[in-house]
């Protein structure tokens, strides 16, 4: 391929081979503060209130930490006390039992340490056939917070929407070559669809309307369900997490996603009909696990769009709990608007408003996925 023959705009070509970066950004100032970087030594400790012994009114300011506060993963208390408070139901007793949003006491997750070698990755899908559930906002933002803590990240766009493009600011309509090109030619150098994103250490294999195409050729394909798993294999040495998006629906591109993971991560939505459909989805899981992929296993279901101020999230994610026991991550995503907000801004929620809850919560989502990792 001619040098610059993939250059959209947006993007530049470097060299023989496209190095792709998101020119949208560079003019951005870099607001990424890492988790456990204090920008003035100030701990923020929600549980100690402002002193006068009345508690801190955790629900009043739900999206921003306030004023001169930086949410720091190590201040006091354990764990995250200032992320925990915000979900906890009731936020004395959490002080007393100390118990995280899903009714269970909240374990410690250590802050990663530094990595000297990377790789090879473990491959994680993001799966649920329901749509709005959370899936892209939850792989464009624990990829974002593991590479904050120098994971090397790459995440796959795997549904034809191209969502997490988008939400990475890049814009599918304008890609010649995208993961479909990576799955259905035979030679093409993975490097050749690879983006850099704007967040350090996160890489994007980028998807558009043309993956459509892939599902229905993929049937006459020899081995159609492991491809993704061949077109991966190359990259898996260079990253140590490989986050893949996968589409609302349980097809052969899912399954394909399915058969190429080490684990699966389910998001479900805290509301009414959270759990119907859910049993389709493990029994997938189970048969793929059976038939293609023995390694494969459920890390986790994550509850998203929780709301500690209305009964009815607090009942959904109990009956989550109920029916899922220790599968469910003691990280809840709380509902907030600044997740609508950073698709427009085509960035990770840990860089567009790194001082949130909603950072804060996927941070600790990080941790705990790479606390589950390590125990193994
Ligand atoms: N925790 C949250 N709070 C509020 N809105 C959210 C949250 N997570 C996701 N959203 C919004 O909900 C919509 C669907 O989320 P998305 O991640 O695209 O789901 P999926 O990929 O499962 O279809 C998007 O508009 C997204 O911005
Ligand atoms: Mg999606």
């Amino acid at each position: 391929m001619p040098a610059g023959a993939q250059s959209p705009a947006g993007f530049e070509a470097v060299g023989s081979v496209a190095v792709r970066t998101f020119a949208a950004h560079q003019s951005r100032p870099q607001t990424v503060r890492t988790a456990h970087q204090s920008m003035d030594g100030h701990h923020v400790n929600a549980m100690a209130g402002d002193g006068s012994g009345a508690p801190h009114n955790h629900f009043a300011d739900y999206d921003e930490l306030p004023e001169g506060h930086f949410y720091d993963p190590d201040a006091e208390y354990e764990p995250d006390p200032e992320y925990a408070a915000t979900l906890a139901p009731d936020a004395a007793r959490q002080r007393r039992e100390r118990v995280g949003p899903t009714g269970r006491p909240l374990p410690y997750f250590p802050i990663p340490g530094p990595l000297t070698d990377h790789g090879p990755a473990k491959i994680i899908a993001m799966c649920n056939q329901k749509g709005g559930v959370g899936k892209t906002t939850s792989t464009i933002n624990l990829g974002a917070a593991l590479a904050e803590y120098g994971r090397r990240v790459l995440l796959v766009d795997f549904d034809p929407q191209g969502a997490l493009s988008v939400g990475l600011g890049v814009n599918p309509m304008e890609l010649d070559l995208t993961v479909y090109n990576l799955l259905m030619e035979r030679g093409m150098a993975a490097d050749e669809v690879l983006l850099k994103t704007a967040v350090p250490n996160m890489d994007l294999l980028p998807s558009n309307i043309d993956l459509s195409a892939a599902e229905v050729q993929l049937v006459s394909e020899v081995a159609r369900e492991s491809t993704l798993q061949r077109a991966l294999k190359p990259l898996m040495a260079d990253y140590d997490y490989i986050v893949i998006d996968c589409q609302p629906s349980l097809g052969l591109l899912t399954v394909n996603a399915l058969t190429a993971a080490h684990k699966v991560i389910v998001p479900l939505e805290c509301e009414f009909f959270a759990l119907r459909g859910v049993a389709l989805l493990t029994e997938t899981i189970e048969k793929v696990q059976e038939r293609l992929n023995p390694e494969l296993e459920l890390d986790g279901i994550l509850a998203t769009m929780y709301d500690s101020r209305t009964v009815h999230s607090r009942e959904v994610l109990a009956r989550v709990v109920e029916a899922f026991d220790d599968h469910v991550y003691h990280t809840v995503i709380g509902r907030t608007v600044r997740f609508p907000e950073t698709t427009v801004a085509g960035e990770p929620i840990t860089t567009y408003a790194s001082n949130s809850v909603g950072a804060a919560a996927y941070r600790q989502l990080a941790r705990e996925v790479l606390a589950r990792c390590h125990a193994e």
